[in-house]
């Protein structure tokens, strides 16, 4: 059991600067669009009002800044995990966060937010509306393959992480609509 619980927190652990890169631009993001308003031949924008410059930057550092703060605190884990369970070596690959690592994940996560952004656009999704796959899985996957140089987590926390991923938006937008702030629950 402790082992199963050890393997989901070090998936969500290692996605951390992911999701706070991804999650940062929605607080803190706004101002001019990155593809400055321009719009392909399709007629639709490149990326659309939703992608700034901004929220660009302020993904970056914040993702970055959550995993130098791991980066710290990663050396203390072992000795209190090791009470509940035994640390292998796939264990000790995703629980050691670094500076690098945070910096490919965060602009990853940015980037793959972007792709999901000009896929949306091009099927004539328009800025803000949903859609549940380039939502929630350009992200992360792109993060896990920016990060793939310097750390290639075994397959078992890749699966927990984008499960988790997926699972935590729906949680949320269920949650959002109960609550009455949104309009669907999606
Ligand atoms: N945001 C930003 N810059 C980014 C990403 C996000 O400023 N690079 C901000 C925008 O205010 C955006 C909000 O975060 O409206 C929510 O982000 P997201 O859901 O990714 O964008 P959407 O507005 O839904 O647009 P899209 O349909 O292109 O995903
Ligand atoms: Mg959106």
């Amino acid at each position: 059991m402790y082992e199963i619980i050890a393997l989901i927190e070090l998936s969500l652990w290692f996605g951390l600067p992911a999701w706070i890169a991804n999650a940062t631009p929605v607080l803190l993001g706004g101002g001019p669009p990155i593809d400055g308003g321009r719009v392909l031949r399709d007629g639709h924008r490149i990326l659309g009002d939703g992608k700034t410059i901004r929220g660009f930057v302020v993904g970056v550092i914040f993702g970055t800044l959550a995993g130098t703060a791991q980066s710290f605190v990663a050396p203390l884990i072992p000795d209190v995990l090791s009470e509940f369970v035994l640390i292998t070596s796939d264990m000790e690959t995703v629980l050691f966060m670094t500076i690098p690592i945070a910096v490919l994940m965060s602009i990853g996560a940015l980037t793959g937010d972007l792709i999901g952004s000009f896929l949306k656009r091009r099927i004539d999704i328009k800025s803000g509306n949903p859609s549940p796959v380039m939502d929630q899985l350009g992200f992360i996957i792109l993060a896990l393959l920016f990060a793939s140089p310097i750390i290639q987590p075994a397959p078992i926390y890749v699966m927990i992480l984008v499960s988790f991923t997926l699972a935590i938006h729906w949680i949320s937008n269920a949650l959002g609509y109960l609550l009455g702030l949104k309009k669907h629950p999606w």
